[in-house]
């Protein structure tokens, strides 16, 4: 883990210095209803593979907290795009639920700039969380010297989904992926050309940011990447240029409905329909929540591929949902067992078993995992590291909103130049973050 803490938190740690993100959030219910038992938990994983996983890790809360009852206060939307402006709400009127799902690195920093969570410190100590963790990914939980949450999970963003049979139609290897984003766009050039009409399946909001960091880093390399959200890599330049073209290029294979479904309704739609016959597309890049969704489809491991997105083999993009104490919240004492459960061995085992991604813990051992997880443990040991703005690891919630509306605008009016444009004054505002690291 010696590597691990090294790369990690070279790379990222949280400022307490970041703007509050304009999308932070907040739950939907809570301190003025409810009984003093209950320990209200706010998150973005209401359906699918997603529940799967937070309900494992509450059937573990349930036995070793079952003087409290858990009250789920989940809302619906991939990447949180709802649950955070609804809890960015509800933290400004004074409402927090008892613990809420905060991304390591940036997002969280927005929190804690802004007064909104607490200090864990000592319970992260007395429960031996400091010495579980790699010590970097601690380092992006901390601010000065104090832990603000515990982290439940790590998971991987630049992963493209594979539909064996539809790729069989151009002749593709769906287990070999293409070596760089070029020769990615070959061969869904080669799909097109064998009738497959939208062979790249899209999603609205955080799924075009994470095509775009996917595109800058398979042609920037991972420091040239890393350096857009340290200000070392410029985002004017003509490489940044070369990789949004590539990406308007991407988008051209792409369903024309994206900005219309979010990434599950995507998926089944055109990727992994119920009925197998009826897929229309080839790829879907998304982060590894997606073998966690499939299970809860009920759709067979050998049904689909899965590879590193077009030239970042051999990179871990990765972010990490952790959870805090927020100031103000209800029930402090039975968040507190909700976050040991979250820290445990065995909640994060039950949690990362059915949610794809794996365990933030150093000690967990890939024994009894889906196939997809014990290829992630055994990439995780050995990759590079990227982050991401997409999931909060790269920078603040402001960022990937201006990121996020850059692709909005980019979906009306795909110009190059207006997008980069976009993107170097968004950099402007927000790239300095990590420099006043605690
Ligand atoms: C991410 C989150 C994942 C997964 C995904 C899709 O932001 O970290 O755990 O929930 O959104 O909703």
């Amino acid at each position: 883990m010696t590597r691990v803490r090294r790369r990690v938190g070279a790379a990222l740690a949280v400022t307490a210095l970041l703007a509050v993100s304009a999308c932070s959030g907040g739950s939907g219910s809570t301190a003025q209803k409810g009984n003093a038992k209950d320990v209200e938990v706010f998150t973005w994983w209401a359906a699918g593979g997603e529940k799967a996983g937070l309900d494992g890790m509450i059937s573990v809360f349930k036995k070793d907290c079952s003087q409290y009852s858990f009250v789920n206060a989940a809302v619906a939307g991939g990447g949180g795009d709802k649950a955070k402006t609804l809890l960015s709400d509800n933290l400004a009127a004074g409402n927090a639920p008892s613990s809420f799902q905060a991304h390591a690195g940036g997002e969280l920093g927005d929190y804690i700039a802004s007064g909104q969570v607490e200090d864990i410190t000592s319970m992260f100590k007395d429960a031996g969380l400091d010495k579980a963790f790699p010590k970097d990914l601690i380092d992006q939980v901390t601010v000065a010297g104090k832990i603000y949450s515990v982290p439940a999970d790590i998971h991987r963003a630049n992963v493209v989904w594979v539909n064996p049979t539809v790729l069989k139609k151009a002749r593709l290897d769906p287990k070999k992926a293409p070596a760089t984003v070029k020769d990615w766009i070959g061969d869904l050039e080669k799909l097109k050309a064998s009738g497959v009409a939208f062979p790249l399946v899209m999603s609205k909001g955080f799924a075009e940011v994470m095509l775009l960091e996917s595109t800058l880093l398979g042609d920037l390399g991972v420091e040239k990447f890393n350096g857009l959200f340290d200000g070392s890599t410029k985002w004017d330049g003509a490489d940044v240029r070369a990789a949004l073209t590539d990406f308007k290029t991407l988008l051209s294979f792409a369903n024309t409905d994206r900005e219309t479904m979010d990434w599950d309704a995507a998926m089944s739609k055109y990727l992994m329909p119920a009925d197998p016959t009826k897929a229309t597309a080839g790829y879907q890049l998304m982060g590894d929540w997606v073998p966690a969704q499939l299970l809860s489809l009920k759709v067979p491991d050998s049904a689909y591929t899965y590879w590193p997105a077009p030239g970042t083999d051999g990179v871990y993009q990765w972010l990490s949902d952790s959870f805090t104490l927020p100031k103000g919240g209800t029930n402090a004492e039975g968040a507190k067992c909700w976050l040991k459960v979250v820290g445990s061995a065995e909640g994060q085992k039950a949690f990362n078993m059915v949610k794809g991604s794996i365990p933030a813990r150093s000690d967990a051992t890939p024994a009894g995992y889906p196939a997809y997880q014990q290829s992630a443990m055994a990439q995780w040991k050995t990759a590079k590291l990227a982050p991401s703005l997409a999931h909060g690891s790269a920078g603040p919630g402001a960022w990937n909103n201006d990121a996020q509306t850059a692709m909005s605008a980019f979906t009306a009016n795909p110009d190059v130049t207006t997008l980069q444009r976009t993107l170097v004054a968004a950099a402007a505002k927000y790239s300095g973050w990590r420099k006043t690291l605690g």
